[in-house]
């Protein structure tokens, strides 16, 4: 059969993360530019979540990128970084890298995806560890509800079981500390104040699985999974000392968080984080190309580098590709010259008094959280009593009310419910207030429409 753009989804292509139904009202989308996108029907949406938290620069157009992958295709379409070999616009792009990145100095790999810049930093860890005649460590300790990616070793250090079941049982290679969740933490929520036993849980894992035994620690700067959830003040330094304590590697998986999402190149120079490895992936190019990056310390690369016979056995033939590595580099020139991190942390103020201002008039909006354009409002039934909603009155609103009352109005947003239900907004990093104005007025009548279908009994089990 032959199918043109225009044609509605024929069902041919095996979408991810797609049920059977949500196959059958798939929205085909046709052109994008700025902070919005088409589908066949000529229907606007307004994307407050940057693809996948990823078009950090927006659609554009953006000639600039256009002219960097055009001329590297003229000039080197492909050569891999192997045998000996390496193609400039990759050793150019992880210099840079390296640059903007937390470490002084350290080695960048690339890869395809966030998936497998997790995959190679939980491989690096084990071969580091093993080098250095540690040859039992082999556990990872990651955070509940997180999210780091679909291959087999990423997967198993999902703490949110929804992606681990259908494959079970998995290496049983992960213990789960606390996310940083102050609006529910069972320490601190009754108190008042954080006392950072959030940061004293990774101990608690560390010392769950035997110290012996661990080879890293994988956290978000900022989770995404749960509705943005930000470190504490002193988190940072108390997973860093933990870490220190035990000979664990600190892994920071900056896959949503760097590129400026949150105001800086990467969440671990704006939370004061100091990891051994970074991982990245969709704002490296702002999606354009396919690409992700782990970038090692120079502390965790040295014994990689010290000796001639030494190599991590790991590799695959697009890492590096120059097409991604050029337009990775015309994607972090304009981050630079448009002025894109300050532009996210001026502009942020507004969104998140929007954000406020929604949640003191609305019942179902119990806190805002997040940081820069990673921000989330966690959605309840009861604001005075903190009450969720159910695992199965979370999963109707989510998809019988929320995403397709969104959509309706023209809306692309994300509502999570891998630990309490939140509606989260992470726009592209261009969008200002005509866009934030888009979204919170279409987000309160959404809301409007949901708490109306909770107090008719439309949602099952609810009051
Ligand atoms: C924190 C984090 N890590 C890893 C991944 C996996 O990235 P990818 O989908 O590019 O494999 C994601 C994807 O959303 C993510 O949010």
């Amino acid at each position: 059969m032959t199918t043109t753009s225009t044609e509605p989804a024929s069902g041919s292509q095996w979408r991810h993360f797609t049920s059977a139904g949500a196959h059958r009202d798939t929205v085909t989308i046709t052109s994008a530019a700025g902070c919005y996108f088409w589908d066949t029907t000529g229907k606007r949406y307004l994307d407050a979540l940057a693809g996948l938290h990823s078009v950090n620069i927006g659609y554009g157009p953006w000639p600039e990128i256009e002219a960097a992958a055009s001329k590297q295709l003229a000039t080197l379409p492909f050569f891999p970084n192997w045998f000996g070999f390496a193609n400039d616009v990759a050793e150019q792009l992880a210099e840079r890298l390296i640059g903007l990145s937390p470490f002084d100095d350290g080695a960048a790999f690339f890869v395809q995806s966030g998936s497998e810049a997790v995959e190679s930093a939980m491989k690096l860890a084990l071969q580091y560890h093993k080098i250095r005649g540690d040859v039992q460590r082999n556990l990872f300790v990651s955070r509940t509800g997180a999210y780091h990616g679909v291959t087999m070793g990423a997967l198993t250090l999902n703490g949110s079981d929804v992606f681990r079941a259908p494959f079970e049982p998995l290496p049983n290679r992960i213990r789960k500390a606390a996310p940083t969740y102050p609006y529910r933490c069972q320490w601190c929520a009754p108190v008042g104040h954080c006392n950072l036993s959030c940061g004293d849980d990774v101990e608690t894992a560390i010392l769950d699985a035997g110290p012996e035994n661990v080879a890293a620690v994988v956290i978000e700067p900022l989770q995404n999974s749960g509705g943005a959830l930000v470190p504490p003040d002193g988190y940072p330094q108390r997973v860093r000392e933990i870490c220190d304590r035990y000979g664990v590697l600190l892994v920071l998986d900056e896959t949503i968080c760097g590129f400026g999402r949150v105001g800086e190149w990467f969440g671990s120079i704006r939370f004061g984080f100091q990891p051994d490895i970074i991982t990245m992936a969709k704002g490296l190019t702002s999606s354009y190309a396919p690409m992700g990056a782990m970038i090692a310390s120079s502390g965790v690369a040295e014994p990689f580098f010290s000796k001639d016979s030494r190599t991590f056995m790991h590799g695959s033939t697009f890492g590096g590709h120059p097409v991604s590595s050029a337009i990775a580099m015309a994607n972090l020139d304009i981050i630079e010259h448009q002025g894109m991190l300050a532009g996210v942390r001026q502009k942020s103020v507004k969104l998140r008094a929007m954000c406020e201002d929604l949640a003191s008039h609305h019942p179902m909006v119990a806190e805002v959280r997040g940081d820069g354009f990673f921000i989330a409002l966690e959605l309840v039934k009861d604001r005075e009593r903190r009450l969720a909603f159910t695992p199965e009155e979370r999963s109707q609103l989510i998809s019988k009310v929320l995403m397709p009352g969104a959509r309706r109005r023209g809306l692309q947003m994300k509502f999570d419910d891998r630990l309490e239900l939140a509606a989260l907004f992470t726009p592209p990093l261009i969008a200002a207030e005509d866009e934030f104005d888009i979204m919170v007025s279409t987000l309160k009548s959404v809301l409007d429409e949901a708490w109306t279908e909770v107090h008719a009994g439309r949602v099952s089990g609810s009051c």
